[in-house]
């Protein structure tokens, strides 16, 4: 097994962390007295929602999406399928969205498009990352933001490339030479 293919550390694991109790913080305070669900999308979120959720020191709810984006050879398609629906009613509910990362945010858009439809009392994103560059979709109700970052594929904190790399404590650049071979065999 050869070393991690990462080319640099953008963001620590202090880094995070704090950035993590930060938000933890304002969601306290902003949701107190509300019937707060966070709702993340398997398996990207999962570090994050974790984290966050045990930093929060208000009651909270979790619940968990799960969904396939289908990415043609052209970049992303926006064609999303849900495989894992949630087991929580939200109907008048405060439903907070977390996220791993918003890229183009058409998955994102997608998501709260399907959230809305069932009438929550409120519906905000709040996203670990923002790739704010790469953005197709405007107007998302982004609440809650930990860091904006630049275009390049991150690896880490719940960020896959090819199913590995999630559990990484820090989020890392990976090689650019690694991205774009055959799936190994
Ligand atoms: P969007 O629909 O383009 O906003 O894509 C969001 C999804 O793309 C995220 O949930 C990630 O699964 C994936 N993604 C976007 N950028 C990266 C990255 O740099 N590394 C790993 N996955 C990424
Ligand atoms: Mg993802």
């Amino acid at each position: 097994m050869s070393a991690l293919p990462i080319k640099e550390v953008l963001l620590s694991e202090e880094q995070i962390q704090a950035r993590v109790r930060a938000i933890a913080e304002e969601v306290s305070r902003d949701y107190a007295g509300r019937d707060l669900l966070m709702v993340t999308v398997l398996k990207g979120g999962l570090y994050f929602l974790a984290d966050l959720t045990r930093a929060l020191d208000i009651p909270v709810a979790i619940d968990f999406m799960a969904i396939s984006s289908y990415r043609g050879g052209k970049g992303p398609s926006g064609v999303v399928r849900l495989i894992k629906d949630l087991d929580e009613e939200i109907t008048g509910r405060h439903v907070l969205l977390v996220e791993d990362i918003i890229d183009t945010g058409l998955t994102a858009s997608y998501l709260v498009r399907a959230l809305l439809a069932r009438d929550p009392g409120d519906l905000a994103i709040c996203t670990l990352l923002d790739k704010r560059v790469r953005r197709i979709v405007e107007g998302l109700p982004i609440r809650y933001r930990g860091f904006e970052v630049p275009d390049a594929f991150l690896v880490g904190y719940g960020l896959d490339y090819r199913q590995l790399y999630r559990n990484l404590p820090y989020i890392g650049v990976l090689h650019a030479d690694l991205l774009h071979q055959p799936a190994a065999t």
